[in-house]
């Protein structure tokens, strides 16, 4: 089975982005933390960042026929403004895991509402890049 994994704008920055609260892994080592999960659980995973909504919402479309079993997604600034994206992952058949670094809950007022929540399976904020094997472990708990 194959996982798509994709970040959204400014998660190529991660290291040198606010490391206090997004922390000092860089986005290439992230990925391979989880493609490295994904071979011990049994899971091809591929990664596509972009720091574009339209190229992110192309990926999910191609993700419709591809082959795609399962989506893990960090919209990051996107979760709170983009009914677009929404639409795009409203339209998948496979579970998908809505994910972040922080705990937006915990942060600004405008963080705490995410338009990508409703159309998820479910949602993993929190633990830093943590977040991103508790959802591939998540995704792979519903695929079975
Ligand atoms: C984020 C949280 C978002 O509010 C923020 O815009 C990001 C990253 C996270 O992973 O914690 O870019 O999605």
């Amino acid at each position: 089975m194959t996982i798509l994994v994709l970040h959204g704008p400014n998660l190529n920055l991660l290291g040198q982005r606010e490391p206090e609260i997004y922390g000092r892994q860089t986005l290439a080592e992230i990925d391979r933390e989880i493609v490295q999960l994904g071979i011990e659980l049994g899971l091809s995973v591929e990664t596509f960042q972009s720091n574009h909504e339209g190229a992110l919402i192309d990926r999910l479309h191609l993700s419709i026929n591809d082959g795609t079993s399962g989506l893990l997604i960090n919209p990051a600034g996107l979760t709170h403004t983009s009914v677009a994206l929404r639409d795009a992952i409203a339209a998948l058949k496979v579970p998908v895991v809505e994910v972040h670094l922080s705990n937006i809950h915990g942060r600004e007022p405008f963080r705490q509402h995410s338009f990508i929540s409703p159309v998820a399976t479910g949602v993993i904020c929190g633990f830093g890049h943590h977040s991103y094997l508790l959802a591939l472990r998540a995704v792979l708990a519903r695929l079975n």
